[in-house]
């Protein structure tokens, strides 16, 4: 399989993009990270070719990181701005919705623009916290706007599901990709979003795909009660976890994937990365950077083939357990729940004053 894949024509994406959610403020719980051992992650990543990158405007420090990264890069004369590629998200504040118009959404794409020292965003996935508010599709319509401005490239989504992905593409949207959450404990995306993706040329993102990090050999034969969650992330899929295929199903996982991985000589985040990458539509995945520690294993997921009874023998065993409900984003997006409790959904307000 090859590592690297045309998302529009004549711009071309790592089918594992670097994920910053993890840098950003207050999402280690284990004690501060090493921002210079991240700084050799990120240049190791881009000399084994993993150029792309994901990030939000709402993923404290991390845009202002990546871009202290590219100005590094310029020093070079024969650094191209293209030879990096950056996917940020635009997500106004929840508590803002109703006030955001063409100004605001410029001065965000701006602030991006600036601080990833990029004069054009490589992609802007939007997201919407609540259908409810009104200026869901006037606010897309302004991202299209600055795309044709030329300060953007493309324009995405994430975290939709797919009947309002569809009125932004039935409103003339050129939409690129969707970004989903979408692993092994999550198939939300397969009951619909999928399929009209597949159906629309739309290239599907993913992350979660490693659960945080609990799809690894260390989690082998450890009780619920022995985890302490190590970030943010993990917080959250704890929950995913529990909901889908509980903790023994996620045990028995574990061994298969292990099984699995050492037929092939490598880990079970690569068995699990490459499971999610093999499924229809999936143009990419994300996952997320903190350490160099992991920094050699992206090229590893491309240096196999999972056979049909290694993908037969997954499927039936996560089948055998509950998806979870809904369409994807729906539990984070219930008032009341669980999924939506733990999130932080206004935070761009703050970081503009
Ligand atoms: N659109 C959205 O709403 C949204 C939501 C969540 C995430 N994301 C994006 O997706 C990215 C990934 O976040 P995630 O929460 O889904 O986490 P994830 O990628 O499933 O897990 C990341 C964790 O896995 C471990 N890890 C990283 N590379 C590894 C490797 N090659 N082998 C083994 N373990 C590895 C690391 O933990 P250790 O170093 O501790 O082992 C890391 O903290 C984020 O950074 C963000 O860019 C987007």
């Amino acid at each position: 399989m090859n590592n690297k894949i045309e998302l529009a024509p004549g711009y071309t994406v790592s089918r594992v993009l670097n994920g910053c959610w993890q840098l950003s403020q207050g999402h280690a719980l284990d004690g501060p990270l090493d921002f210079s051992d991240v700084h050799k992650a990120f240049e190791e990543l881009t000399e084994a070719g993993f150029t792309s990158f994901d990030c939000a405007d709402i993923y404290t420090g991390a845009e202002e990181f990546i871009g202290e990264f590219i100005a590094e890069k310029k020093q070079d004369p024969s650094f191209k701005e293209t030879d990096i590629q950056v996917h940020t998200k635009y997500v106004p504040d929840l508590q803002i919705l109703d006030q955001v118009d063409f100004a605001f959404t410029e001065s965000i794409i701006d602030r991006s623009r600036q601080r990833l020292h990029k004069d054009v965003l490589d992609a802007v996935q939007f997201h919407w916290w609540d259908y409810e508010v009104p200026g869901m599709i006037e606010t897309a319509g302004y991202l299209n706007e600055l795309r044709k401005q030329g300060k953007i490239r493309c324009v995405s989504v994430t975290n939709f599901d797919t009947d309002h992905l569809a009125m932004l593409i039935d409103a003339g949207i050129p939409v690129v990709s969707c970004q989903a959450q979408y692993s092994l404990f999550d198939r939300r995306p397969e009951k619909k979003l999928q399929q009209y993706c597949l159906d629309h040329g739309i290239h599907l993102i993913c992350y979660g795909t490693l659960a945080g990090g609990f799809l690894a050999e260390r989690y082998i034969g450890k009780k619920r009660e022995e985890i302490i969650a190590e970030t943010r992330s993990q917080v959250k899929y704890l929950q995913v976890i529990e909901d889908s295929l509980g903790w023994d199903g996620y045990q028995k996982l574990l061994l298969v994937l292990k099984e699995t991985a050492d037929r092939h000589g490598v880990g079970i985040p690569q068995v699990a990365a490459r499971w999610v990458l093999d499924q229809p539509g999936v143009a990419a995945i994300v996952i997320g950077v903190r350490s160099s520690r992991h920094v050699h294993d992206n090229e590893k997921i491309f240096s196999f083939d999972l056979t049909d009874e290694e993908k037969k023998q997954l499927r039936e065993l996560i089948d055998s357990y509950d998806n979870l409900p809904g369409e994807p984003f729906e539990l984070e997006r219930t008032v009341g729940s669980k999924y939506r409790n733990i999130m932080h959904m206004n935070i761009n307000e703050e970081e503009q004053s």
